[in-house]
């Protein structure tokens, strides 16, 4: 069984992310520019989006993060984005998900310029990504491309199966993996998908992006299948000492020993998540 090491991967491809943002600021004149938009305290995003704010920093790429109150009003928000849209030293825009109900992730999402979309979640880059012409792609699915690449694991004829359909990982992963470049044929699974197992059974790579921690169990999987984990919930734990642990959604202790390869939760997805946004926007910088 291999393990899918997504940190040693990102420290290494940070490497190379570094020179390409060096050699975009001897072009530009000036640093590619990422904004962070956090909405709010939610403990896990202010650990991600503080996670992506130091990847921008080891890569010399500029950033800045917004913090606004979570009770902002949908219009103050707006406007904010469109301070950013028109704001020519950033590149890129991302706006941290979740957002507070009373904003709607959509209309946001198709608030930020196209062009500066480095999370590939406006309509016009994921219409772009379904019909396979070049876009910003999400950084998640993203990130597992780059991975299952950097690992050999071919794709081309095999049966992926994908299970949850959210517009950040499970939706534009199926799309991915089903595209020309890689060419695996894919079941996207969801949470009325009928005798699930009988799909995850099938598959040659399962990618489990459904956020229930440990739902994947031994017996829903084949002997010699990849296993990708996109789940990262928090689970308390009075033992650690800040006082909870990261979860993925497979029982990797009982999945692992079955598997041909399999991500570990955390240093699996998760780095190769911020490689993904920060390829992005060294690819939002070139544009202009
Ligand atoms: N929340 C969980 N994943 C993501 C992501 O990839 N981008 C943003 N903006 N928010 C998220």
């Amino acid at each position: 069984m291999i393990l899918l090491d997504g940190k040693k991967l990102s420290e290494k491809i940070k490497v190379q992310l570094l020179e390409q943002s060096r050699q975009l600021k001897n072009e530009n004149g000036r640093s590619p520019h990422l904004a962070a938009v956090l909405v709010g305290e939610n403990p896990a995003s202010v650990a991600y989006v503080n996670n992506k704010i130091r990847s921008c920093r080891q890569c010399e790429i500029g950033s800045a993060l917004i913090k606004l109150e979570d009770t902002i009003s949908e219009k103050e928000l707006l406007e904010e984005i469109d301070r950013l849209n028109a704001d020519e030293n950033t590149d890129g825009i991302l706006v941290q998900l979740p957002l507070p109900p009373h904003i709607n992730p959509d209309v946001i999402a198709s608030a930020i310029h196209p062009e500066k979309d480095v999370d590939g979640f406006h309509p016009l880059n994921a219409g772009k990504l379904s019909f396979g012409l070049p876009c910003f792609e999400p950084a998640t699915p993203k990130g597992i491309m780059l991975m299952l690449e950097h690992y050999n694991i071919s794709l081309s004829g095999k049966h992926a199966v994908v299970i949850g359909r959210s517009n950040i990982v499970g939706r534009p992963m199926s799309i991915m993996l089903s595209a020309a470049s890689a060419n695996a044929t894919v079941t996207l699974c969801h949470s009325r998908t009928s005798n699930l197992e009988e799909f995850t059974r099938q598959a040659d790579i399962l990618i489990a992006a459904l956020g229930k921690p440990g739902f994947v169990k031994a017996g829903m999987i084949k002997r010699g299948t990849v296993v990708i984990d996109v789940g990262i919930t928090r689970i308390e734990d009075p033992t650690r000492k800040n006082g909870y642990r990261l979860t993925g959604d497979v029982d990797f202790d009982n999945v692992a020993p079955l598997c041909s390869a399999i991500t570990p939760v955390p240093g699996g997805v998760g780095p190769m998540t911020i490689i993904g946004l920060l390829s992005n926007t060294l690819r939002a910088a070139e544009v202009k």
